[in-house]
């Protein structure tokens, strides 16, 4: 008979190697949740929740490049920040606005903020502009714009750029937010329209001091899709 084999081993020592083997297990699963949530830290995330048009119209001109567009509109995003102990802080967001890839607003920008840990924060981003230029137009865009101008909804592109910080790290990275908005033109006398809320792409440097934000296709190749 083997030592193994006895009722002791049976009835003492496997139930305290049991006991052993889960407090060693628990330790690990704490261990890794810990390291979860104070070494991984995750970029946040972002949704259009509302935007409205009040007016979107181009005035056509030929050559295309020297149409111009009058608009106002007004959106609101939610950034998440998903981790549990880390805030992030946010430089300057600079706000554009395009249109069929021309950029026709880049008038505002949203003020640096700090960004608590696991909170929900709201962007709120009004613009207007009369007969303002469209950067890069073409007549692709002038045909784009009629087709869109049927049916009364606009596929707008609010792109935010900024830098940000996680707490407690020194490093900074370049970040972009980028929506795709289908806005519906309303009458401001006539009251709101449902929006059909949009999840936002979020674009993150895979390294600080990378990429030039004037350069857009150059600057895209060097961020990962994160969302
Ligand atoms: C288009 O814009 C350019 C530069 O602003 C100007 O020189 C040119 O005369 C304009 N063309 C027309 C047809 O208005
Ligand atoms: C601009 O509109 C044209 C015509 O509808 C379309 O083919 C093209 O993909 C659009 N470009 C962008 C950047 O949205
Ligand atoms: C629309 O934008 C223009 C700026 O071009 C501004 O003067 C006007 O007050 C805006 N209207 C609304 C309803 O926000
Ligand atoms: C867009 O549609 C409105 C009516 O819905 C019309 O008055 C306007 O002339 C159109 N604009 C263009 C550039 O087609």
């Amino acid at each position: 008979m083997g030592w193994f084999e006895s009722e002791a081993f049976y009835g003492y020592e496997w139930k305290e190697v049991l006991i052993c083997a889960s407090i060693f297990l628990t330790l690990g699963g704490v261990i890794a949740v810990l390291v979860v949530a104070f070494a991984v830290v995750y970029p946040p995330k972002a949704t259009a929740d509302d935007a409205i048009l009040h007016r979107f119209s181009l005035s056509p001109s030929s050559p295309a490049e020297n149409s111009t567009v009058s608009y106002n509109i007004t959106t609101t995003l939610s950034l998440g920040n998903p981790n549990m102990y880390r805030a992030i802080r946010y430089g300057p967001l600079a706000v554009a606005f395009s249109f069929n890839g021309s950029r026709f607003d880049e008038s505002t920008a949203v003020p640096a903020f700090l960004h608590k840990a696991g909170k929900t924060a709201t962007v709120r981003v009004t613009v207007g502009g009369a007969s303002r230029p469209l950067k890069l137009f073409s007549a692709a865009g002038v045909r784009e714009f009629a087709a869109e101008n049927e049916t009364g909804r606009f596929d707008v592109e609010l792109r935010l750029d900024t830098v940000m910080r996680y707490k407690g790290r020194k490093a900074k990275c370049p970040l972009v937010v980028v929506c795709p908005l289908e806005i519906q033109l309303v009458d401001p006398a006539v009251a709101a329209t449902a929006y059909q809320k949009t999840k936002c792409t979020v674009l993150r440097a895979r390294k600080s001091g990378q990429g030039r934000t004037d350069d857009v296709p150059r600057f895209y190749g060097l961020f990962w899709r994160m969302t």
